[in-house]
């Protein structure tokens, strides 16, 4: 499949918008400095913090899980059995305690942070898959 182009100017910050790349849908995510800063507060209650798991580039295989810290892209398919998984917004709190911002698998209770990486005692075994991309332009990002 050809890849797909975003501007990613028009994503407000803290806003997800849904690509679609090879038929999967891909959330692009403006996080904020808020949201970045707490990432590393909660490592110890991840099975896979260091994202040791291949399950992004290698240029995305850091500590944001990203090439640019306020842009993550990720696939938005659930790795335990491919549901989508909803975005909750300052309401996460309800499933991780004292984790404000992440996304809920509704199938099987799935539960992943602003990296896209995996809480411990939930089915899904890896943190979300990060496609190829690349940003050849300030506001452009190509998926694929
Ligand atoms: Fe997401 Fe099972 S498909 S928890």
């Amino acid at each position: 499949g050809a890849p797909v182009e975003v501007n990613v100017s028009k994503i407000e910050p803290g806003q997800l918008i849904r690509a679609e790349w090879r038929g999967k849908p891909v959330y692009v995510i403006r996080r904020t400095e808020e949201i970045l800063s707490t990432l590393a507060a909660h490592d110890d209650q991840l099975k896979d913090p260091g994202s040791e798991e291949p399950q992004q580039p290698t240029y995305a295989t850091n500590a944001y899980r990203s090439i640019k810290p306020e842009f993550m892209v990720a696939l938005g398919v659930c790795t335990h059995l491919g549901c989508a998984p909803t975005h909750h917004q300052g309401d996460f709190e309800e499933f991780v305690e004292g984790v404000k911002d992440g996304f809920f698998c509704p199938c099987h209770g799935s539960k992943f942070d602003m990296a896209g990486r995996v809480f411990q005692s939930v089915p899904a075994p890896t943190n979300l898959v990060v496609p190829e991309h690349s940003f050849p332009t300030a506001d452009t990002l190509l998926i694929g």
